[in-house]
């Protein structure tokens, strides 16, 4: 395993540091993995689950290292422009992501297929003896998280999830680092600050593209029909696309968590790896706040359902022991802020920033302080390709990646539990040992969502 850059010059000369800042003090080509895989048969031959726009974003930098041999989509346009792209049309390719879990000469699988489709693929991938790199969030809800983890124990696979922001040196680890050095003091308020989400009008039925199996995108989530519209007025705006389907699931909780788990499982995981590095390892007690919904809700579910239905705006506060809270909004700017009883900084993908980081200059971090959050394992330049070779580097090694599926349910229950606060308007009790809700029956039961008849996930 080749060692950590010691980071002491460049942590002894910057103050703020800015999206690029990196280039001089990382290799320009990749050192963990790139002596692992010389040789033809060290190459990783991976399966990948969902040929959307974040596939081609991992398959582009994970290329140097994996040979794509087969990929599943239930919209053949995209797995065709894919194939093409990515694997000179030399994939295989299928409807059904099953195939490729049959595949003995398949490692790894990548699932980047919507979010309602996660829990399912992963577990049987798992089951199937695959190691996976699962997109963020891994769950649509509690429940399945505890499913995850409990097969994730028994089979000993290695599964990473896409939080890349893990792997961002120059930012996100040196922040993490400054905490757990201790520079910040006792931790006494994080923020996650994620963006507010889109609403929209009613958007009309439509006939699924022949490509499509409609049926399968849907999968465990409810039957409904397909909607679509191309609206010519939103050009230079916003999306032009108005659907219940490619990218724009996100704003349905029907395949969402809205905003709150697409960036939350980014920010709000950040803001939890922070507390565990400060020694609070403990859950939330409590989560309250405020949201504004596209469409009105009853009894946690939307009343109408032809439109986005996932919160545009809200503010959520957690209570933790010892009087910590977590903030988890979408009116200022993106990013983490961390106050401690010593000091408080800010990290976002652009910049970290505040006195602690000033301080550097004169006091840098140790030389191992960054290797020691990022749980020794290699370091690369640029987040999402590191994240990668963080993975594949664990598949090898048997080690558990950066972003665990234990820690990242941590950091996703909150999201969760905020958008069942956002459901129901009310404050929620939560017990952390047991992972349940208390005093609310009906919140309760929102840990958990029906499968649909005929896409339960396969135990086996
Ligand atoms: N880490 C990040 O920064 C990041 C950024 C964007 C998206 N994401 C995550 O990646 C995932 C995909 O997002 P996207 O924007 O690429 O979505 P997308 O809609 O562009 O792509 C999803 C693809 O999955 C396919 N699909 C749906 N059901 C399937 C099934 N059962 N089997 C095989 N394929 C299936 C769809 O047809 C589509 O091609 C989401 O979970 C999202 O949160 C992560």
């Amino acid at each position: 395993m080749s060692r950590p850059t010691n980071r002491r010059g460049f942590l002894g000369t910057c103050g703020t540091l800015t999206a690029g800042a990196a280039g001089p003090f990382f290799p320009s080509t990749p050192r963990a993995l790139a002596d692992e895989t010389k040789a033809k048969n060290d190459r990783f031959a991976l399966g990948l689950i969902g040929s959307g726009s974040i596939a081609n974003a991992n398959i582009g930098v994970a290329k140097p290292w994996i040979d794509l041999v087969a990929i599943a989509d239930v919209d053949a346009r995209r797995s065709a422009a894919f194939n093409a792209r990515h694997a000179d049309g030399k994939a295989a390719v299928h409807d059904d992501y099953r195939r490729l879990l049959d595949r003995d000469d398949i490692d790894v699988i990548h699932v980047a297929t919507p979010d309602h489709w996660h829990t399912k693929v992963v577990v049987e991938a798992m089951l199937a003896g695959k190691d996976v790199y699962c997109e963020k969030p891994l769950t649509l809800t509690i429940d399945e998280g505890k499913l995850i983890r409990r097969v994730q124990k028994e089979t000993g696979r290695v599964v990473q999830v896409g939080t890349q922001q893990r792997s961002d040196f120059p930012r996100f680890v040196t922040a993490m680092a400054i905490v757990a050095e201790g520079r910040l003091g006792r931790i006494k308020r994080v923020q996650a600050a994620i963006g507010g989400a889109p609403s929209s009008y009613s958007i009309p039925v439509a006939e699924p593209p022949r490509e499509l199996n409609w049926d399968r995108w849907l999968g465990p989530a409810p039957a409904v029909e397909y909607r679509f519209l191309n609206d010519p007025q939103l050009v230079g705006k916003e999306s032009q696309e108005k659907s219940n389907c490619h990218y724009e699931f996100r704003w349905w909780y029907e395949y969402s968590g809205g905003k709150l788990t697409d960036w939350g499982a980014h920010h709000v995981d950040i803001a939890s790896w922070a507390l565990e590095l400060n020694g609070q390892t403990a859950g939330p007690l409590s989560i309250g706040g405020s949201a504004t919904h596209p469409v009105a809700f009853e009894d946690g579910m939307p009343v109408e359902r032809d439109r986005y239905n996932t919160a545009t705006a809200f503010l959520f506060t957690a209570e933790f022991p010892g009087g910590t809270q977590m903030v988890i909004r979408h009116d200022t700017d993106n990013g983490v802020l961390i106050e401690g009883e010593k000091g408080r900084i800010f990290v976002s993908r652009g910049k970290l920033s505040g006195a602690p980081v000033d301080a550097l200059a004169d006091d840098p971090l140790p030389e191992d302080a960054l290797a020691n959050v990022y749980k020794n394992l290699p370091m690369e330049e640029n987040e999402r390709k590191g994240h990668w070779a963080n993975f594949l580097h664990c598949v090898k090694t048997r080690q558990e990646p950066i972003s665990d599926v234990h820690s990242h349910m941590k950091a996703l229950n909150l999201c969760h539990l905020a958008g069942i606060t956002a459901r129901l308007g009310r404050t929620l009790q939560w017990d952390d040992a047991a992972e349940q809700i208390t005093g609310d029956e009906q919140a309760n039961a929102m840990l958990a969502r029906p499968y649909r008849k005929g896409y339960e996930i396969e135990m086996g």
